[in-house]
């Protein structure tokens, strides 16, 4: 059998890619699960994925939260606590220290927070935050800091009806400002860093190819291969916490 000529993505070494680093000016982060592993956050579709362990249908749907808020709000306060107790890795404070030199955008699919902890300051949090709330009536937005809310869906103190998870579930639609001013920043990009995300959840992924046909070079950093990689023209595998220091470097 001819298999088709593999193109060379994993051949390009680190100084390339730190060549490329020095030389872009507008550089963008498309971070996932991964960038916080390390910091013991776990990942969606790994061996201890969340989603390998829950079932989304229950707990990340808004019919999840309509059928049983508490349970969806219980699971959101754990996640709340489990990353309260935890750091910004290496990788982060990297990608913090890269914006003192470059105009970085970091757009991230995370919830977490742990990109602003480590001092990025232009984060895009393209599903939301653990750390806010939204009214189900009349959709005020509440930012909260503390770990623990409360163990049931507290009431909106304009309205009196649900707070919900500041977050994108399952069916929804990204928040309409930071989706657009994702694009706008993919579209001045020199350079994307797809880190640590497996690019199987749209429309984030799409912003990979929006990115290549902008004409900026897309750098992977991955464990693994993924669905991006093809487009990638370099993929660099290994944990971000290790890369992403060494890049900088
Ligand atoms: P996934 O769990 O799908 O993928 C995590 C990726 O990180 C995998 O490709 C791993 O190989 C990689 N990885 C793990 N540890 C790593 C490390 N230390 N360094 C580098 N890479 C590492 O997570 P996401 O791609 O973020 O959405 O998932 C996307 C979305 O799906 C999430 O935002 C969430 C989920 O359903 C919503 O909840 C709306």
């Amino acid at each position: 059998m001819c298999l088709p000529p593999r193109d060379n993505h994993l051949m390009a070494t680190l100084p390339e890619v730190q060549d490329w680093l020095r030389n872009s000016p507008r550089i963008i982060v498309l971070s996932g699960a991964g960038m916080s592993a390390e910091s013991g956050v776990p990942t969606f579709r790994g061996l201890d994925g969340l989603w390998r362990n829950f079932n989304p249908l229950d707990l990340a749907t808004p019919e999840a939260f309509a059928n049983n808020p508490t349970l969806v709000w219980e699971w959101y306060d754990w996640r709340r606590s489990l990353v309260a107790a935890t750091h910004p890795n290496p990788g982060h404070l990297a990608l913090a220290q890269l914006e003192l030199q470059h105009h970085l955008t970091v757009i991230t699919q995370n919830v977490d927070g742990l990109h602003t902890r480590a001092g990025s300051t232009h984060v895009i949090e393209l599903h939301g935050s653990l750390w806010r709330t939204r009214c189900t009536a009349c959709q005020s937005i509440r930012t909260n800091l503390t770990p623990k809310l409360s163990t049931l869906p507290p009431l909106c103190p304009d309205c009196g009806q649900l707070l919900r998870p500041g977050v994108v579930w399952f069916g929804e639609n990204l928040p309409p400002m930071a989706w657009e001013a994702s694009l706008e920043a993919i579209a001045e990009a020199n350079l994307l860093l797809v880190i640590g995300t497996s690019g199987t959840v749209y429309p984030a992924a799409e912003l990979v190819p929006l990115a290549k046909q902008a004409g900026a070079k897309v750098v992977e950093i991955n464990l693994e291969e993924t669905p991006l990689s093809p487009l990638a023209d370099a993929t660099l595998l290994g944990p971000g916490g290790q890369i992403l220091p060494k890049l900088l470097q």
